[in-house]
């Protein structure tokens, strides 16, 4: 297949791109730098020049390929209304774009606040709607799109997609960790994180494509249900050589910033439907054994 991957030169997307060019299929990268353009065509993928802001950009991407994978994401937490505002866009654009069409259509999402107090299931909806809400809510619009002959896929991504090289929050909690001198978890850190490696998150992307799944499917990237942010801090502690400790939760912002309102939340999530539906048997390290291995701490 043709395919157009937004984030094609991110974490995540540079796996995804890999495992969709060793699948044999054709991708397009939406590409923002002379850099990134190079990174995708060095592998032997072709680069759109073009930014997430730029709507006409990503349609005519979306335009040229027989199935869309969205990945980019500003990720500027500190800017959280801008941050939503082009995530609902460029779903919007997507989606615009390949109504009618019935062409695959896989954007990322998150697993923040499914099913407080409980194991997220995919069966779980998102409850954010509109653009004000996490991520613009676009996994419900794009899901919407899955009644107007889109095949929309949302991968649910665990909170901690690990490995080497990681730039997502396990390793802004080791970066914390490191300048503050102390491994902290919040409260009793009983809440938990759903976790997958970085090669079992790109695989589920993967196969998501190459297997006919039903339209408005959701997929749970999440090959451990859930660890306890107290065994991560304790992990991470053991890795940078400091003490590990608790931040009661009315001091959690002060210590740990943006990252507080992600880390005080419960987000184990199952995913035995996405294991059915795919096949899929994730193979790579535990969050442990990434904590464990030293590349968290160059
Ligand atoms: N990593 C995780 O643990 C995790 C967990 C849950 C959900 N997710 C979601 O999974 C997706 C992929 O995450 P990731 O970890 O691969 O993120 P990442 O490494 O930060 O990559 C983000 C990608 O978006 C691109 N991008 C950023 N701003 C852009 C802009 N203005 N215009 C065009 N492209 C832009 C980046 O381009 P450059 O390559 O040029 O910088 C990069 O390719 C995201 O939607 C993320 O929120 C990730």
């Amino acid at each position: 297949m043709r395919i157009f991957v937004t984030g094609a030169t991110g974490w995540i997307g540079s796996t995804v791109v890999d495992q969709l060019l060793d699948a044999g299929h054709d991708v397009t990268g939406l590409a923002r730098s002379a850099a990134s353009a190079t990174a995708l065509e060095a592998k032997g993928a072709a680069a759109l020049r073009g930014d997430l802001d730029d709507l006409d950009g990503i349609r005519a991407g979306a335009a040229a390929a027989e199935a869309v994978v969205h990945l980019a994401n500003k990720h500027d937490f500190a800017s959280p209304a801008l941050n939503n505002k082009a995530e609902r866009g460029a779903v919007q654009a997507i989606g615009d774009e390949l109504a009618g069409s019935d062409r695959p259509f896989v954007l990322a999402a998150a697993m923040f606040r499914l099913a407080p107090g409980r194991v997220a299931t995919e069966q779980d909806r998102s409850p954010f709607h509109g653009i004000d809400s996490m991520r613009g809510g676009s996994e419900n619009l794009a899901l919407e799109f899955a009644e107007r002959g889109v095949h929309t896929i949302v991968t649910r991504f665990a909170p901690t997609v690990h490995g080497d090289g990681d730039n997502g929050f396990t390793a802004a909690l080791v970066a914390t960790a490191r300048a503050k001198g102390v491994s902290a978890y919040i409260g009793d850190g009983a809440n938990r994180w759903a976790a997958v490696h970085r090669l079992d998150a790109g695989r589920i992307v993967q196969l998501a494509l190459d297997k006919r799944l039903s339209a408005g499917t959701v997929l749970h990237a999440a090959a451990e249900t859930g660890v306890p942010t107290r065994e991560i801090a304790e992990a991470i502690g053991r890795g940078l050589g400091i003490p590990v400790a608790s931040v009661p939760a009315d001091r959690a912002a002060e210590h740990f910033g943006w990252l507080s309102r992600f880390y005080e939340t419960d987000m184990a999530a199952a995913s035995e439907a996405t294991r059915a539906v795919l096949g899929w048997t994730p193979g790579g390290p535990t969050l442990a054994g990434d904590l464990g291995s030293g590349c968290y701490y160059r």
